[in-house]
């Protein structure tokens, strides 16, 4: 096998969400504790932004800098090279978490045992489902009391709708919990909950009705997990990596991160059956990993960390072939040439030069303002990367230039903080406005915090009352036209030029929705 496709192969890349406190950070940490990629826990940090914190713009910044430095967790495992892409945690960013999922080839999904699934947990997974995904769940804090496990697995199945595969199962929880079986491996696994990992007891048990179960977890447990394996035996599928990798089963494994406990589980099931890199479709053809032309795109990009100097890193993910330092690529949208003499790699905090990389990678690329999210680059072949949706936003409001000297630096500004996805930017045709549209309300207040900070410039806002942004199109441009005519007021172009409609209402969007059955409206856009 050539190195190249060595190289490939060897590439796990996904993507660990959850809703706030189910534990992905901590469960990140010890991933990478297995990897030697860290030596001490503590080492990654939460990138939160809490409520409470809402208006501490140095809070906003801090994360900013958490978020760089840890937006791609790299580590080697059992010969394998295995990247981890941090997602924001906060609800209001669930944007770039969306965007983000498109650039990994599958997902772990942590659940709180006690809150079961979240609101977060459904709108991740769902758009994990929309791109078929492949998705493992990890249930966390078994050590303390939460949802009963069958009960879990229904929620999950219903709420999420997918369909579980349990490959652990807990043995009690909270005060009672004694450990897991482990049914992929058939194998005990039993908790101390003074002890670390390496202290974790791991019994071999192909046959859960051998008498010795008895001796290792007590009698009453050991009927009831008799009871539990065979229930699930028959409730359940068995596993299948085939249909796992299509994203038609979802394993489920139960543990506790901060105790260490389940997780290895975890890691080394993960290791076996996630996908290597995927396919990846664009307008023009699907593009395969192994082709040895390089192809990538940018699906995340940061600004200005460093006021002083204008720097932004655009993050690429690598989809076909070999990207290399210093060799140049075509960049579709603007049609020309760059290379790039210092693309880094992130891992773990720690910042490398890197001389190549390969399907699968991420590469951070110091940019000077020629990228956008969604923007490609080849060795020459005209691509665009499909799926880096945007999503339709739900809050507004009008936004104006407050400072009339300032004018210039507040229309870059807003330019820049647009490409870089920090929201959507609507210009409505009837008078000219500008209108910004969000998922979440903190997103205004980075807005006019960066604006102040990093282009000098002032924003005002004016509340608008929209219910939401959607996206036209139509098959016949005559019905286009007319209605385009007929709802002037309400259309406005994205910052790309695309048709939007502004629906004040829902009842209006219902009803323009009946009254004009030749127009499509689109409530995700790829941009
Ligand atoms: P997040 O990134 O998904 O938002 O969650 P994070 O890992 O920060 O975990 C949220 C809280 O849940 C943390 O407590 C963490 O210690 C705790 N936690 C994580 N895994 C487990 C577990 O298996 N069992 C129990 N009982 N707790 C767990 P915190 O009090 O918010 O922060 P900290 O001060 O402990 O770090």
């Amino acid at each position: 096998m050539s190195n190249f496709k060595k190289e490939l192969q060897r590439r796990r890349t996904f993507a660990i969400i959850a809703h706030p406190d189910a534990g992905k950070t901590t469960l990140t940490e010890k991933l990478l504790l297995f990897g030697g990629a860290i030596q001490t826990a503590g080492a990654v940090k939460s990138n939160k932004i809490k409520k409470s914190t809402v208006s501490d713009f140095m809070e906003i910044e801090r994360q900013r800098g958490i978020s760089v430095s840890t937006s791609v967790m790299g580590f080697e495992y059992r010969n394998l090279q295995i990247n981890i892409l941090d997602t924001p945690g906060h609800e209001d960013f669930a944007e770039d978490t969306y965007r983000t999922l498109t650039a990994v080839d599958s997902a772990i999904v942590v659940v709180d045992v006690a809150k079961g699934v979240e609101i977060q947990t459904e709108k991740l997974t769902k758009v994990c489902r929309m791109r078929e995904t492949p998705i493992i769940f990890f249930v966390n804090k078994l050590d303390r009391e939460g949802l009963d496990g069958f009960d879990l697995l229904d929620e999950i199945e219903q709420k999420l709708d997918v369909k579980v595969c349990p490959l652990s199962w807990p043995i009690g929880m909270g005060q009672r919990f004694k450990g897991v079986y482990n049914m992929y491996e058939r194998k005990l696994v039993l908790f101390n909950p003074h002890g670390k990992q390496e202290d974790e007891e791991i019994i071999v048990f192909e046959d859960l009705s051998h008498p010795d179960l008895e001796k290792h977890i007590g009698e009453s447990p050991a009927r009831t997990l008799r009871e539990e394996v065979e229930m699930l035996e028959t409730v359940y599928p068995a596993f299948d990596k085939a249909a796992y990798l299509r994203g038609d089963i979802c394993p489920v494994f139960f543990g506790s991160a901060v105790n260490n406990f389940g997780v290895k589980e975890l890691l080394d099931c993960f290791v076996d059956i996630a996908p290597t890199p995927r396919a990846r479709e664009t307008e023009e053809r699907v593009v395969q990993p192994v082709e040895e032309k390089f192809s990538g795109f940018v699906f995340k990009i940061f600004a200005n960390m460093d006021p002083r100097h204008r720097d932004r890193i655009a993050f690429l993910r690598v989809c076909s072939g070999r990207f290399e330092r210093n060799k140049n690529y075509r960049h579709i949208r603007l049609d020309r040439e760059f290379k790039f003499p210092s693309p880094t790699m992130f891992m773990a905090s720690k910042k490398t030069l890197l001389e190549e990389a390969y399907p699968g990678d991420v590469v951070g690329l110091y940019d000077t303002g020629n990228f956008k999210i969604g923007d490609t680059l080849t060795e020459g072949e005209t691509l665009h990367f499909k799926g880096i949706p945007s999503f339709s936003p739900e809050q507004f409001r009008y936004v104006d230039n407050a400072d009339p000297l300032k004018q210039k630096q507040f229309a870059k500004g807003l330019e820049q903080l647009m490409d870089e996805g920090v929201a959507q930017m609507f210009t409505r045709q009837s008078d000219g406005r500008r209108i910004i549209g969000t998922v979440g309300q903190l997103q205004f207040e980075v807005i006019q915090h960066r604006l102040n900070a990093e282009y000098n410039a002032t924003c005002s806002y004016e509340p608008v009352s929209l219910h939401k942004a959607c996206w036209i199109s139509s098959d016949d441009p005559k019905a286009l036209e007319e209605f385009l005519d007929r709802r002037k007021r309400d259309i406005a172009r994205d910052k790309d030029g695309n048709l939007v409609f502004l629906a004040e209402t829902a009842w209006v969007l219902q009803t323009v929705q009946e009254n004009f059955p030749k127009i499509q409206f689109h409530f995700t856009s790829e941009v």
